[in-house]
């Protein structure tokens, strides 16, 4: 496992979780098995690998290092990244960045509803791989499916991975509705209202996309879990009792790791503004409006 090196109690990070098999920075309390080895080498961990896992905030791929590694024959990778970027007009994929910046690599994605610490407390969830060759999407599931995590798989990249990432931007709205005091009802049409947009969102820019997609584990399911229990709802929650800027709020409740909502309602609104789309997408602008506009987080129920 590649580790991004830094220093806790003066001690670098990996040689802590090498000792204690326990990333006591950013999953405290859980335990690694034995065979999990951090190294804060990106060529030497990944020398020899036929399957590459991408699971680090887009904010810190590197792919300049992994350009020279010396890989394992037929290597395919997965993406757990959920983000997005976006180019002159329309959205990109991180699995797409990942494919194209390992030399057209099979890239497959995994997303569902799996806050961490809950996947690493073995409570049971489910989650879905989203892959482009049946061979892909059955070598994945394998690796990955196990009683405490059942891991269904869908031929639709795209659709999957738009899911994980746009699931973001419609937990800050839950977090508003949090944060004002609004009840179960005015949540659930936010989550309803999100999965509609999802949707459309993913038909609009890319083709192949499965209904199926939406009604698995990283659709319905990983929206109503982030909706009550993510990162990004908490923050957006703080963010509406005015407790903060985002980057204050980031600070103060996430220990190092980063917000992906506010990143990808940006990065969605670039998109929607240059196409002329934003009146189809409502909840999508107020939620950016609201985030980055100075709107009354109130209005999330004007739609
Ligand atoms: P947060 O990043 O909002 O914690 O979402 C967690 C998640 O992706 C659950 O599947």
């Amino acid at each position: 496992m590649w580790v991004y090196q830094e220093q806790v109690d003066g001690k670098n990070l990996t040689d802590i979780i090498n000792e204690k098999h326990e990333n006591v920075k950013y999953l405290k309390g859980k335990t690694f098995t034995n065979n999990v080895v951090a190294d804060p080498d990106i060529m030497s961990a990944v020398k020899g690998a036929t399957l590459l896992i991408f699971v680090t905030p887009h904010q810190f791929l590197k792919f300049d290092a992994l350009q020279t590694a010396e890989l394992g024959p037929d290597c395919k990778a997965i993406s757990l990244i959920k983000g997005i970027e976006f180019e002159e007009g329309g959205p990109r994929l991180i699995s797409g960045i990942i494919k194209d910046s390992m030399g057209g690599m099979d890239t497959s994605v995994l997303m569902g509803a799996n806050v961490a610490n809950e996947v690493a407390a073995d409570e049971f969830c489910e989650s879905t791989v989203g892959f482009a060759t049946e061979g892909a999407g059955a070598v994945w599931q394998k690796l990955f499916d196990c009683p405490t995590f059942r891991v269904g798989k869908i031929k639709d990249v795209a659709g999957v991975e738009l899911c994980g990432a746009l699931k973001n931007v419609v937990a800050l709205g839950a977090g508003f509705c949090d944060g004002l005091g609004y009840g179960g009802n005015t949540k659930a049409a936010i989550i309803r209202i999100g999965l509609k947009e999802t949707a459309k969102f993913a038909r609009l820019f890319f083709k192949g996309i499965q209904d199926d997609t939406f009604m698995e584990s990283c659709g319905l399911a990983d929206l109503v879990t982030t909706c009550f229990g993510g990162r990004n709802r908490a923050c957006a929650e703080a963010f509406a009792k005015g407790e903060g800027t985002w980057d204050d709020i980031e600070k103060s409740k996430l220990n190092g790791q980063k917000l992906q909502g506010t990143i990808t309602a940006k990065d969605v609104m670039t998109v929607l503004k240059h196409k002329k789309l934003e009146a189809q997408f409502p909840l999508f602008a107020r939620i950016y409006e609201i985030a980055f506009e100075g709107k009354d987080p109130k209005s999330i129920v004007e739609l």
